[in-house]
């Protein structure tokens, strides 16, 4: 029977995981695959972390050097996350032949040009399924089951700690300051919540996934990126007063003008398949030209989800001797005459603060009319008090009208401030 050494870098939650999957379904693995997958060895300075998950001592190694050096390993699983050391230790990997699986979506996102010229040198492999939506196998969705496909749209829920927060913002009516810090306590989120919160890592797997699905290189200084900071409860109950639920959308567009990709918190319809995809589970909406919609929903982190996706990989490449690179032409920024789409177009939950006088809501109305934006709905609360908000809703326009309107609004004496503007995406 082949045997296959896979050596794990970094034994944190997800490396955790990927050891427990290969150890425990070995024998599995060499009924169902054909293959013995043998960890061979661990990249870990806590030693202890891998003696307590039953790891020989002369497999555990502090230092990168054995590890690519090691003829026993085949493929370096890259668990560790961020840029530095993990770009230098994926390189050498690849630079002595090794195959490459990788969970890390920033890296990938960044230097997916660099690690794939680096291992096309060397005919090594490079999978990153985990890399975007953990356990859901999107990444192979797209390179295998969707080519026949051309894809006009992938819209998901691609970051759970925000779904999470969101989630439970909407049903309790609980603020984002007090959620954050449950979703912290409970392991979601991280001491420093930035790169979920801000929407960076929902912006990392936007660029990775729309490049695949669009066969184009979409790098992250494309992408629209907004994240839920700002995000107050009162809106999330009025939107639902209008039949719509809160989200933090990753939307990819290609279409005649070109490609849109933007991350930002968006209202889409309670009926819409995303609305009830809750808690920390994520799911990515395809739109392809033969198949039409599809969905796929499932965990995008923790231990074992992100672990299967690896392992994943880790069999895909102990069983096939071809391997596959980028569907498209991988360069380091859009390839010239691609074209981008900032001027976007959406529906726009607006929420400002009047003065209770005569004659604002004309105002208001009048402004919206001048950049050609036309109301659907309107909701204007707290009669009798001094200052009231109003909501409205608008018919699809463009994105700059809107920002342009709004900084007139803004000044209107009658206006006290502009409060929310949130899109609405049908
Ligand atoms: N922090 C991510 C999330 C998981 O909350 O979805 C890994 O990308």
């Amino acid at each position: 029977m082949k045997n296959v050494g896979v050596a794990i870098l970094g034994l944190g939650v997800v490396g955790s995981g990927t050891y427990k999957i290969l150890r425990d379904h070995r024998e599995f693995y060499k009924e169902t695959q054909g293959v013995d997958l043998s960890v061979e060895g661990v990249l870990e300075i806590r030693k202890e972390k891998a003696l307590a998950l039953g790891i020989e001592e002369s497999k555990i190694y502090d230092n990168i050097a054995e590890i690519v050096s090691n003829p026993n390993v085949d493929i370096v699983v890259e668990v560790i996350g961020g840029v530095e050391p993990a770009k230098s230790f994926v390189l050498a990997a690849l630079h002595s032949g090794k195959t490459v699986v990788t969970s890390n979506k920033e890296l990938f996102c960044k230097y997916w040009h660099e690690l794939e010229k680096a291992a096309k040198r060397t005919n090594a492999g490079l999978y990153f399924e985990a890399s975007c939506v953990g356990g859901v196998p999107i990444i192979r969705t797209l390179i295998d089951g969707m080519q026949a496909n051309v894809i006009s749209n992938l819209t998901g829920i691609i970051n759970g700690t925000t779904n999470y927060i969101l989630t439970r913002m909407t049903r309790e009516g609980a603020n984002y300051q007090d959620v954050l810090k449950d979703a912290q306590k409970l392991g979601y989120a991280e001491a420093n919540p930035s790169a979920d919160v801000e929407g960076y890592d929902a912006a990392y797997k936007l660029s990775i996934l729309s490049s695949l699905a669009f066969h184009k290189k979409v790098p992250l200084d494309k992408i629209y990126r907004e994240g839920i900071t700002e995000i107050q409860s009162c809106d999330i109950a009025y939107g639902d007063e209008l039949g719509y639920t809160l989200k933090l959308l990753a939307i990819g567009k290609n279409g005649e003008k070109g490609i849109e990709v933007r991350v930002h918190p968006a209202f889409i319809r309670k009926d819409h398949p995303l609305a009830s995809v809750n808690d920390s589970f994520n799911a990515v909406f395809l739109k392809g030209d033969s198949v039409g919609d599809i969905m796929l929903y499932g965990r995008g982190a923790g231990d074992l989800p992100t672990g299967s996706a690896i392992v994943s990989d880790v069999i895909y490449a102990a069983t096939h001797s071809d391997v596959k690179y980028a569907t498209f032409k991988n360069t380091q920024q859009a390839e010239p005459g691609v074209k981008f789409v900032n001027d976007f177009r959406s529906r726009y939950y607006i929420r400002f603060t009047a003065k209770d006088r005569a004659g604002v809501l004309a105002k208001v109305a009048g402004i919206l009319a001048k950049y050609n934006i036309s109301i659907s709905d309107l909701i204007q609360k707290g009669e009798g008090c001094e200052n009231l908000p109003i909501i409205l809703i608008t018919h699809e326009t463009n994105e700059y009208s809107v920002r342009r309107a709004l900084e007139k609004i803004g000044m209107l004496d009658d206006v006290v401030s502009v409060d929310a503007t949130i899109r609405v995406e049908s």
